[in-house]
């Protein structure tokens, strides 16, 4: 039996006021649609495309960071039903059809398979997936009689009476694809909004089922900024009792953001005001926080991060940062490493102990073992058009306030005097100088004229 799946993304979204489709606004940082692909892909579907419309080029440009996706294009917004006629060609390829809404993003794969379960033991032709909500305003309500589904009533259409209904639509619901095919163009636009609703489909099929889901969040979705909020504020409690269950302590959740991908291993604890985010892997028995930022980064295990940012770097085992350091793309700090206050790394790998305690900044750097930098170190990477790399071999001596300017190398166990500029390869073993002789000049006269403040 081959399965498909269309995920329904063409709307404007107008009451969420945003110059991007509605579809795109994030949830923990990830477009709602991200998660209705997870959830899709979590399944596991034959065929899985999506309906684009309003802003169409936004929407294709993130299928397409996903992978290879069929789109059908929508170009006028006349419901739900005119959107899933647009991607008929899934019910032709496939015999059963899923239908999806990209700004519902809770739905799972769980409940798509529970869901797929009862279709077939059914024998019903059309299944919506439903749920029992305590605030059903806004959704199409499940009208039963003597407990048997017969139709699914907008709210613009309800009766007051229907209107209490609380058994709400989904928006999700399995098809199979012949009768979804004949019943498409007997939809019609004679309802209060004018539109085309999918939800029509059930009275014309008449053979439904409703699937009551026990988890009542899979339901929501978000027309306003206020329901993004309440969408993000359930997913970030969500994944961090997640975590909790896994191991990952907090003292608080003040402040705390991580993303739905994001790996943490047991008996790290996340402080206040830190945000996790994208493909961020991190290890056990780390600190993290407070008031850091972490994007796309690898960290391993008993890692302390404190007031730092991190952007597509990699840190390894029994690594201390910060406080107040930032880490660029492309840098690699390996185990042991000591990275204090007031230091910016990027494109660099900084190899095993090193010790870079405080104001300095490595770019474009490669930089052995057991090194050590004073405080105020500038690799001078950029002369303005092109970038150079400096190295620095392993148990160099870098004295304070040296300038590095690259390209550039200090050779193994090599050392640069404090307040040094170094432009010339310094050998293993040397000592670089740069430093013009000090002169004395004895009773300035200027000195004792200066007004002195007691
Ligand atoms: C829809 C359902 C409602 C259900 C709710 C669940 C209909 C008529 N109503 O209402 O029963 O309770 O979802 O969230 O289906 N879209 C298009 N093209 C269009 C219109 C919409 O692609 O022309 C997409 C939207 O981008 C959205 C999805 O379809 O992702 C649902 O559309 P929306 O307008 O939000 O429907 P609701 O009013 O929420
Ligand atoms: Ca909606």
């Amino acid at each position: 039996m081959k399965t498909g799946c269309i995920i329904l993304a063409g709307g404007a979204g107008t009451r969420m006021k945003s110059e991007k489709p509605k579809v795109l606004c994030e949830v923990l940082k990830k477009p709602m649609l991200g998660w209705v692909m997870d959830a899709a892909e979590d399944f596991g579907f034959d065929v899985t495309a999506v309906v684009t419309g309003y802003k169409s080029e936004l929407t294709e440009e993130y299928v397409r960071s996903r992978g290879e996706y069929p789109t059908y294009l929508q170009t006028e917004q006349k419901g739900t039903g005119d959107a899933v006629k647009r991607a008929a060609a899934v019910a032709e390829q496939t015999d059963i059809v899923c239908v999806l809404c990209g700004d519902a993003p809770f739905i799972d794969g769980d409940t798509l398979r529970g869901s797929l379960e009862q279709h077939k033991q059914s024998g019903a032709a059309v299944t919506v997936i439903s749920a029992e909500v305590e605030n059903p305003a806004g959704y199409g309500r499940i009208i039963r009689e003597g407990g048997k589904f017969l139709a699914i009533r907008e709210q613009k259409d309800c009766s007051p009476e229907e209107a209490k209904i609380c058994e709400v639509n989904s928006g999700a619901y399995w098809f199979d694809s012949k009768a979804l095919l004949e019943a498409l163009p007997k939809l019609s636009t004679k309802n209060a909004a004018g539109e085309y609703y999918l939800t029509d489909c059930i009275e014309i099929i008449g053979n439904a089922c409703a699937y009551k889901s026990d988890n009542p969040d899979i339901v929501l979705g978000a027309n306003t900024r206020q329901s993004l909020y309440e969408l993000n504020e359930k997913a970030r409690k969500k994944v961090l009792y997640g975590l909790m269950e896994q191991g990952v302590s907090f003292i608080t959740l003040d402040g705390i953001i991580i993303s739905p991908d994001v790996r943490i291993g047991c008996d790290t604890t996340v402080f206040p005001n830190t945000v996790i985010l994208g493909n961020t892997e991190i290890g056990s028995g780390c600190e993290i926080g407070a008031n850091s930022h972490i994007e796309n980064c690898t960290i391993g295990n008993n890692v302390k991060l404190n007031n730092v940012q991190a952007y597509s770097a990699v840190v390894e085992d029994n690594v201390t940062v910060g406080p107040f350091a930032q880490l660029r793309p492309g840098t690699v700090i390996r185990r042991g490493v000591k990275i204090g206050d007031f230091v910016e790394i990027k494109n660099s790998d900084i190899g095993e102990n090193t010790s870079v305690a405080h104001l300095t900044y490595l770019g474009d750097s490669d930089v052995g073992r057991g090194v050590n930098f004073g405080c105020g170190c500038v690799t001078a990477n950029y002369d303005g058009i092109n970038k150079f790399r400096t190295e620095i071999g392993d148990h160099a001596f870098i004295g304070c306030n040296t300038n590095l300017i690259a390209p550039v190398k200090v050779g193994e166990n090599a050392a640069t005097a404090a307040g040094s500029t170094i432009t010339k390869p310094v050998p293993p073993n040397s000592l670089a100088v740069e430093r013009g002789a000090t002169r004395i000049i004895e009773n300035w006269e200027k000195n004792f004229k200066r007004k002195k403040k007691i």
